[in-house]
């Protein structure tokens, strides 16, 4: 079965995970702070701190921007819905604005709408979260400069775009962005298993996420009311065990030194499924910009199933049948029962989105994806297009 996405493990990752293993520190040990410095460099971040996955990174940077009950905070409904739920985890409201139809990204356009009708409701935005959906960069220019004009915070969600570049810049993420968070599930650019990151040039910020990665537990004789014992600690605010182990850490700090190589094969890939989807009139591949440079987490291929007399999940169990597996990313999160009933969401309210999620399928995209597997999963798309 060719998977829609999946890791690239070799021996010098074995390597340095055995090397942990066979060491002291299997957790809360030096291979923490040496991914999280290998991240700084690689990112341009001043603060970085990994924890458990990608969700805690984005929990941990809402409550360390102090969202609270009442505040407002946007984001994109093609998302994975970690990304909203982190709004609701600090008890603000989520709220969503339509992406773009050419980027998938969030719409500036309709970002700066829905600030200005907040506005005449005196109501103040408190935070946007911007998804490099796939890949592709948001406009994080004009996401910069609402936020400025406006006094919003600005939360990169950059999991899907690691190793992309906006304005010929890689360090994108944190330049524009207050905080940028991460995910290394399997299938995006590295791994370490399950893990994440929160990256930014704020040092309020990243001392904050470090604490509440530990229970809230501190030891900083600054912030102590007593400090009258070599072991003691206090307690200040509520928070949870976020922490990846140092053998991940190994792996992720192996797998970071290969991120160029992997993102420069994903996009070896895009370009033979660009080139041998060309001209077939029922399908649009994604696009890319002069701009920005695509990291292709994702390769999401559009077809307009309403002018077709068969659906997606036919296209689905025919492809599984051919041992291609697809997927769809994503489900528009404002669509799921608990935004619905919770929050007043319904279909119809981010039409661009919605017709985005009708006709999206996601198909294959790895670095370990051979020639001879891409030219069999368009041919079977194609055939199947082609065929009814
Ligand atoms: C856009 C986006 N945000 C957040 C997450 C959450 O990351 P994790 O699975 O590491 O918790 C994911 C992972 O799928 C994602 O794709």
């Amino acid at each position: 079965m060719i998977s829609y996405g999946k890791q690239f493990i070799d021996q010098s990752d074995i390597d340095a995970v055995v090397d942990v293993l066979n060491g002291d520190w299997l957790t809360q040990g030096p291979a923490v702070e040496t991914f999280e410095n290998d991240l700084k460099t690689y990112f341009g971040a001043k603060y970085c701190c990994a924890v458990s996955n990608g969700t805690a990174a984005l929990h941990l940077t809402g409550l360390a921007l102090g969202w609270q009950p009442g505040d407002i905070v946007i984001t994109s409904p093609i998302t994975f819905l970690a990304t909203a739920n982190c709004i609701v985890y600090a008890g603000a409201t989520p709220d969503f604005v339509d992406i773009d139809s050419i980027t998938y990204t969030l719409d500036p356009n309709q970002l700066e709408k829905k600030i200005k009708a907040y506005q005449a409701k005196n109501i103040k935005v408190k935070a946007v979260i911007g998804v490099d959906f796939a890949g592709y960069p948001c406009d994080w220019k004009a996401l910069k400069q609402i936020s400025d004009m406006y006094d919003i915070q600005l939360v990169n969600d950059n999991c899907h775009a690691l190793g992309a570049s906006f304005n010929g810049n890689k360090q994108y993420a944190v330049e524009y962005a207050d905080v940028a968070i991460q995910s290394y599930h399997p299938v995006k650019h590295i791994t370490t298993g399950e893990g994440g990151a929160v990256l930014s040039n704020d040092a309020t910020v990243d001392e904050k996420v470090r604490c509440l990665r530990t229970h809230g537990m501190t030891k900083g004789s600054n912030q102590l009311i007593n400090n009258d014992s070599p072991w003691y600690y206090e307690m200040h605010e509520i928070g949870y065990n976020y922490r990846i182990t140092d053998f991940q850490c190994a792996l992720g700090s192996s797998q970071l030194k290969k991120l160029d190589k992997f993102v420069q094969k994903r996009r070896e890939i895009a370009k033979k499924y660009n080139d041998l989807f060309f001209n077939n009139g029922r399908l649009i591949v994604p696009e890319t910009a002069n701009n920005i440079n695509h990291a292709y987490h994702l390769y999401p291929l559009q077809i307009d199933f309403e002018k077709l007399p068969y659906t997606k999940p036919q296209l689905f169990k025919e492809m599984k049948q051919a041992k291609i597996n697809l997927q769809v990313h994503y489900i528009p999160v404002h669509t799921q029962p608990f935004y619905r009933k919770n929050y007043g969401f319904d279909v119809g309210d981010f039409p661009v989105a919605e017709k985005f999620y009708h006709s999206s399928i996601s198909i294959p995209m790895y670095p370990s994806l051979t020639d001879f597997e891409v030219v069999k999963i368009v041919n079977d798309i194609s055939n199947f297009v082609k065929s009814k």
